[in-house]
């Protein structure tokens, strides 16, 4: 277990405590949706309770908190509440980049974020884009192809039953039984709908029939030196979670992690069977927590990300994106999970993450670590 009681090792922030504000896209269940946004629209905004979650964290450190919505008033608010350093966990308003917005945001104002900065957020929202910079790094990928029109040419490496999702959506949107083509007309159908429906390309790929993964990654080559739990982290300042396995076997949409089974609470009828860790060889467990550190530095991710990985039918992985905005909401989100899996708190997470956003503006003094050199582990 690797959970600490109150012996850990404080840090050396400039400012004993900060004023932290959380900045996310919340969830409006009380309204009607806008006229011409697809069904699953703003699925991936959050609940207010886990920015409450959020902030009880952040102030079991000592610091104090607020929550700003992310919204065409942020600059107004950040401009008012000058909040030390922002906790982002904001998926954006619209736009092919909108994972992007905030941070470039906050670029512009100069005001200190947690997390992947400006270009990662945008590159890894696009998953044809993503792909192309593993592949061209020799990362496994599934075949695939971008659909801008619907009306491409198939080309002749994808073999049906394929695989059609948007392009720059998250959290299963556009993600049901009904993505895997079977044949011509199933694609056509498939594709036009995806382009028409959420205004973005198509993303189409060979459908992988294997078991689904996905695996968390904390941390920066020098995370030991800013967090508060140095332990985490292995040599080469990555720590990686426990791998969770999607058991979809009983899930509403048996072969897919859908926006419908996303939705489900943990153990609720209809939804995954989240097993982590997931039992699986020591050789694959190695490959997976592998590709998902290459995954992560090869789009530049800071601090914190979880890549998807499916088996296709020969058993070989297949990265199928990175989340460098993962889901924070506690007992529920595929990162709680794992970090709960192997006894991280909640709290400690969360910590981890500001403090690693931290140091990066010169907010955090480096650990002495002097007295480790030259010292055996
Ligand atoms: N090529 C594929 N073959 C089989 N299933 C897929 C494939 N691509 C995506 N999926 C399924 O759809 C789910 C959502 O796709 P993903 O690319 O992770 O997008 P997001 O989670 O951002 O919506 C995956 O978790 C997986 O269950
Ligand atoms: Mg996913």
């Amino acid at each position: 277990m690797l959970a600490r009681g109150d012996d850990r090792p404080p840090n050396h922030r400039t400012k004993r405590y900060w004023k932290v504000a959380v900045l996310a896209n919340i969830k409006d269940d009380t309204h009607p949706k806008p006229e011409g946004v697809p069904p699953d629209a703003f699925a991936d905004f959050d609940h207010i309770e886990t920015i409450d979650s959020l902030r009880s964290a952040l102030e079991t450190d000592g610091h104090e908190t607020i929550f700003i919505q992310a919204d065409m008033d942020l600059p107004y608010a950040l401009k008012e509440e000058k909040p030390d350093i922002c906790f982002n966990i904001a998926e954006g308003l619209g736009g092919d980049a909108r994972e992007a917005q905030v941070p470039a945001l906050l670029e512009m104002l100069k005001i200190p974020y947690t997390g992947s900065r400006v270009l990662t957020n945008g590159i890894s929202l696009d998953k044809t884009l993503t792909k192309r910079i593993w592949r061209d790094r020799r990362l496994p990928v599934a075949p695939f192809q971008e659909f801008v029109a619907g009306d491409e040419s198939l080309r002749p490496e994808l073999k049906f039953p394929l695989f059609v999702k948007p392009a720059r959506e998250g959290t299963g949107m556009g993600v049901d039984t009904r993505a895997i083509v079977k044949n011509e007309k199933e694609l056509r159908e498939r594709s036009s709908y995806i382009i028409n429906t959420y205004q973005q390309p198509a993303l189409v790929e060979t459908f992988l029939p294997g078991r689904e993964f996905t695996v968390g990654i904390l941390g920066r080559a020098d995370a030991k030196l800013y967090s508060r739990n140095p332990e985490w982290y292995e040599k080469d300042g990555f720590h990686r979670f426990p791998i969770l396995e999607l058991d979809m076997r009983r899930s509403v949409t048996p072969k897919v992690y859908s926006q419908a089974s996303k939705s489900k609470e943990v153990g609720e009828e209809g939804a995954p069977d989240y097993v982590c860790p997931a039992d699986v060889e020591p050789e694959l467990e190695k490959k997976l927590k592998y590709f998902a550190v290459r995954a992560h530095q090869l789009l530049n991710a800071l601090d914190v990300s979880r890549t998807d990985i499916r088996l296709d039918d020969e058993g070989n992985p297949r990265l199928l994106e990175i989340n460098t905005l993962p889901g924070l909401t506690p007992n529920y989100s595929d990162l709680c999970l794992q970090a709960q899996a192997e006894g991280i708190r909640y709290e400690d997470l969360v910590l981890d993450i500001l403090y690693l956003g931290a140091s990066r503006w010169g907010m955090v003094e480096p650990r002495e670590i002097s007295l480790e050199i030259g010292k055996k582990k």
